[in-house]
């Protein structure tokens, strides 16, 4: 059998890879490697727990460090991984340090990448997840486009060849998880939420959490919403919020990182989502649940083109027009694939490796 060494390390990537697994680990050895970006119980373990992912065959326990010395961490660590493995081929899933990092070295070692949700873009280098997400996309031999637009972005930067449009590996991993969800988390009822009584935020991108002020206009602004506000918070923002001793408003119910089950029936049953996260974007979207961006630009363009999305800028001004604007949300159309992507993608991989 032939070997794939498939690399994650942050919390979307534990959901993406956890239905493509199950497909390679029909026809291919795979050897799951956890880079350990993300390393707490509720950022890490629950995934694995939840999805029946396999257990990671190596954790190269990089951690939390500046981009350079993470980066640089998973580069030497893998590429010992890489020598002892010798892959057919190595998969990488998103934008983050750990995909950087992971197609840079199999690139180096002239082992074929595959990129999963390729030629997404923000046209926007000053980005950390734009830069990431060129350089993979330069780097990689296979590119797994989630939508057409992204193909598109491919093409304009001269990428043509082994693109292959296959839907969004997200979408099949939320269409598993509903299956489960109801029946595995009773978090509405814990919560004491009433269906489409609240507002479901997530604020986590470095841009409104290192600038203090964009994170406290943001908590400003969900303040002001005139229903409760349920905030799974995420460590990068938990640590800014207790290092400022931020007040949080009473409407707004803080509380730990959520496990995925509990996280997508909060989101289902949300009146409202305000994120800053692309994964969430695109299930509110999937969900029919209007969503507020809070980031000047989006990759997900197709949200917002038929109305289901408004970016707002971290102004509490600019959150409340937005939260208190109409939404037309007349149009929906399956732009992320029907639920197969991770089947079309091993079925690809199976035609040239
Ligand atoms: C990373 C990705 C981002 C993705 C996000 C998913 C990069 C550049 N960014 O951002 O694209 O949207 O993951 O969630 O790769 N921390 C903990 N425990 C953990 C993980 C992180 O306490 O288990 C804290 C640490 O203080 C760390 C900070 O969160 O410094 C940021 O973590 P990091 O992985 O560097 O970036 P994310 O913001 O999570
Ligand atoms: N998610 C979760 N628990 C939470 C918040 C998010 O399970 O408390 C899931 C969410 O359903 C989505 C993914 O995490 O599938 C999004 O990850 P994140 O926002 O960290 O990263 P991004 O998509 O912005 O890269």
């Amino acid at each position: 059998m032939k070997k794939i060494v498939t690399v994650v390390g942050a919390r979307p990537q534990f959901i993406k890879a956890a239905p493509v697994s199950r497909v390679i680990r029909d026809f291919y050895d795979e050897v799951l490697v956890h880079t350990g970006q993300h390393y707490d119980q509720n950022m890490s373990e629950v995934f694995f727990r939840q999805l029946n992912i396999p257990h990671p065959d190596i954790n190269l326990n990089v951690g939390s460090a500046s981009h350079g010395e993470q980066t640089a961490g998973i580069i030497l660590k893998l590429e010992k991984v890489l020598q002892d493995e010798k892959p057919s081929l190595v998969v990488v899933y998103g934008d983050t340090n750990s995909t950087l990092a992971a197609s840079v070295i199999a690139a180096k070692m002239l082992i074929p990448v595959a990129h999963i949700e390729a030629g997404l873009r923000n046209f926007d280098m000053s980005i950390q997840e734009e830069i990431n997400r060129v350089v993979t996309d330069k780097l990689s031999t296979y590119l797994f486009a989630p939508t057409k637009t992204a193909v598109k972005n491919l093409t304009s930067e001269g990428i043509v060849s082994n693109v292959f449009h296959t839907g969004d590996v997200m979408y099949d991993a939320l269409l598993y998880g509903l299956q489960c969800a109801q029946s595995c988390s009773d978090i509405l009822i814990r919560l004491n939420l009433v269906s489409r009584g609240y507002c479901l935020a997530t604020i986590h991108r470095a841009e409104n959490t290192d600038n203090y002020d964009n994170l406290r206009n943001i908590i400003a602004a969900l303040g002001q919403f005139d229903e409760r506000v349920v905030f799974p918070i995420h460590p990068r923002t938990k640590k800014v919020i207790d290092s400022n001793n931020l007040d949080i408003p009473d409407n707004i119910l803080l509380m730990p990182a959520v496990g995925y089950f509990e996280f997508i029936l909060l989101e289902s049953n949300a009146r409202m989502i305000v994120t800053d996260s692309g994964g969430v974007q695109r299930e509110a979207y999937c969900l029919k649940v209007p969503c507020i961006t809070i980031f000047p630009t989006t990759s997900w363009v197709e949200t917002v083109e038929d109305g289901w999305n408004k970016l707002a800028q971290a102004s509490t001004a600019s959150i409340l027009d937005t939260y208190n604007s109409t939404y037309d949300l007349s149009r929906h159309n399956s732009h992320f694939g029907n639920g197969n992507a991770a089947l079309e993608i091993v079925n690809i991989i199976k035609e040239y490796i």
